[in-house]
C-alpha cells in the first residue's frame, strides 16, 4: 500500500517543537506504517527559534505569524507546542481553520481555556493531547496489564512525576514560572497530564482531592539578574479517593519542580488484591510485577525490558528507550490515527483525548480550591 504523507505545521518552535521536527526526521527509525508526517511550515515569533528549522530537509516554509501557517492549505494537521496562556486562542485557531491537532498539555492555561478549546473541536477533526511517557516500553507494559485488569481489586495507585532544577534559588526565571503565563495550576500544569493519563486510560476516575501545594522559591533572577517574582507552586502532593467499577482506592498524585536530585523522574506503580506492578524512568530497563493467588507465596518479579513500544522500530530488541524515541512514538500514534482511524490503528493505545484531558482539569480546579480552603473538594 502506498505511504500516506501528512503535511505537518508546528507552531512553537522551542525545546518541544524540535523534538517533534527531529521525531520527523528519522522517520525511518520505525518500521513501514503506511505514513510518514513531512513539516511543511513551522511558526515563531522569535527568529533565533525559527533559524533552528532550516536544518530541515526539505526546508520548511518559517513565518512569524500563526496565521500564515494556518493559511497554508497544504497544512493537513499542526503539533503546536506555545506556552500555556497562548493555548486557547492558538488551538482554537487552528481548529478553524480544520487542521488536526496533537496541542501540548495542559491543554488550556485553566479550565475555562480547555472548555473554550473543547468546543472548537470538530468531530471530523482529530484532537489529541502530547503525552509521551506511557509509550515508553515500561509504561506501555503497564497499560497492557492494567486493560486485562489484572490488578483485581485495586489497593492503591501512586503515579508520581519529579524535577529538581529548580532547588536552585539561581535558576533564571523563565514563562514556566510565571502564573500569567503558566496558569495558576503551576507544576500541575507541566506536569500533571504526564502521572494522569495512564490511571484515566484504565478508567479510574478520582472523586474527590486534597491537596497539598507549596512555593518554595518566591522570587528568581530576571533578565537584568535583580529578583522577580515566581509565583506558581512549585510542588504539588493530591490525595485522591479514586474509583474503579464502584470500588474506591488512594490514588496519589505527585508532581514536583523540586525534588531533590530527580531528573525527569516518571514513576507509576498500582497495586491490587490480585496483582501488583510498578514502573519507573528512573530505571528505565526494569519492569516489577508480581501476581498473588490466596495463600500463594507473595514474589516480586523483576524483567529487564528493551527497546520496543508500541510501534516496531529498527533497534535491537535488546537495546534502551529514551526521552526521544516516547516522543516519536506517540507522534507515531497521533499520526496512525489519523491515517488509519482509531479502529484501523496498527496497535490500539491512542494520544490522551480531550475527555482524559478533562478530567485533569478538573481535577486541578479541584486542587486549587482544596489548597485554599484546606478541605477536601469534589472532583
Ligand atoms: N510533552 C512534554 O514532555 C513537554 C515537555 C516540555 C514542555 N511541554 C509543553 O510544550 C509547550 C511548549 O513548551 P516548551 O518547553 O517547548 O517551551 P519553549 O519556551 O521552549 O518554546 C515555546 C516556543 O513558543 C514560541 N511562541 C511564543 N508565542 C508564540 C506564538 N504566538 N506563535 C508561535 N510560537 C510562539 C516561543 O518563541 C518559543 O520558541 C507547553 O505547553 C509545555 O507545557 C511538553
Amino acid at each position: 500500500m502506498p505511504e500516506r504523507v501528512v503535511r505537518v505545521g508546528i507552531v512553537g518552535g522551542g525545546l518541544m517543537g524540535r523534538e517533534i521536527a527531529s521525531a520527523t526526521a528519522r522517520w525511518l527509525h520505525l518500521s513501514d506504517l503506511g505514513v510518514r508526517p513531512e513539516i511543511v511550515a513551522v511558526c515563531d515569533p522569535d527568529p533565533r527559534a525559527l533559524a533552528w528549522f532550516e536544518r530541515v530537509r526539505p526546508t520548511p516554509r518559517l513565518v512569524a505569524d500563526y496565521r500564515d501557517l494556518l493559511a497554508d492549505e497544504s497544512v493537513e494537521a499542526v503539533y503546536c507546542a506555545v506556552p500555556h496562556h497562548l493555548h486557547a486562542e492558538v488551538y482554537v485557531a487552528c481548529l478553524e481553520a480544520g487542521k488536526h491537532l496533537l496541542g501540548e498539555k495542559p491543554f488550556g492555561i485553566d479550565l475555562a481555556a480547555y472548555e473554550t478549546i473543547e468546543r472548537a473541536a470538530a468531530p471530523r477533526l482529530l484532537v489529541r493531547c502530547s503525552s509521551e511517557l506511557p509509550f515508553f516500553p515500561g509504561g506501555q507494559a503497564v497499560w497492557r496489564w492494567l486493560a486485562e485488569r489484572r490488578y483485581g481489586r485495586v489497593l492503591e495507585v501512586r503515579s508520581l512525576f519529579l524535577h529538581s532544577s529548580d532547588l536552585d534559588p539561581g535558576k533564571p526565571i523563565n514563562w514556566k514560572r510565571v502564573a500569567a503565563t503558566n496558569g495558576e495550576y503551576g507544576v500541575m500544569g507541566d506536569l500533571g497530564l504526564h502521572v494522569l493519563h495512564l490511571p484515566l486510560r484504565a478508567g479510574f476516575r478520582p472523586r474527590d482531592v486534597r491537596a497539598l501545594l507549596t512555593n518554595v522559591v518566591a522570587e528568581r533572577p530576571g533578565s537584568a539578574g535583580s529578583p522577580v517574582p515566581c509565583d506558581t507552586w512549585d510542588n504539588a502532593v493530591l490525595l485522591c479517593e479514586a474509583e474503579d467499577g464502584g470500588d474506591t482506592f488512594p490514588l496519589r498524585v505527585e508532581t514536583k519542580r523540586i525534588a531533590p536530585g530527580e531528573m525527569n523522574t516518571w514513576t507509576i506503580e498500582v497495586d491490587g488484591t490480585d496483582g501488583s506492578i510498578a514502573f519507573t524512568t528512573k530505571l528505565p530497563k526494569t519492569l516489577r510485577t508480581m501476581a498473588y493467588a490466596p495463600g500463594g507465596p507473595q514474589e516480586w518479579r523483576v524483567t529487564d525490558l528493551g527497546s520496543q513500544s508500541a510501534y516496531p522500530s529498527i533497534s535491537g530488541a535488546v537495546f534502551e528507550f529514551g526521552f526521544s524515541d516516547a516522543i516519536q512514538q506517540m507522534w507515531a500514534a497521533f499520526l496512525d490515527e489519523l491515517a488509519h482511524g482509531r479502529d484501523g490503528m496498527r496497535q490500539p493505545f491512542h494520544c490522551a483525548t480531550p475527555e482524559e484531558v478533562g478530567v485533569t482539569h478538573r481535577l486541578f480546579t479541584a486542587a486549587l480550591r482544596s489548597q485554599r480552603e484546606r478541605a477536601v473538594v469534589a472532583v
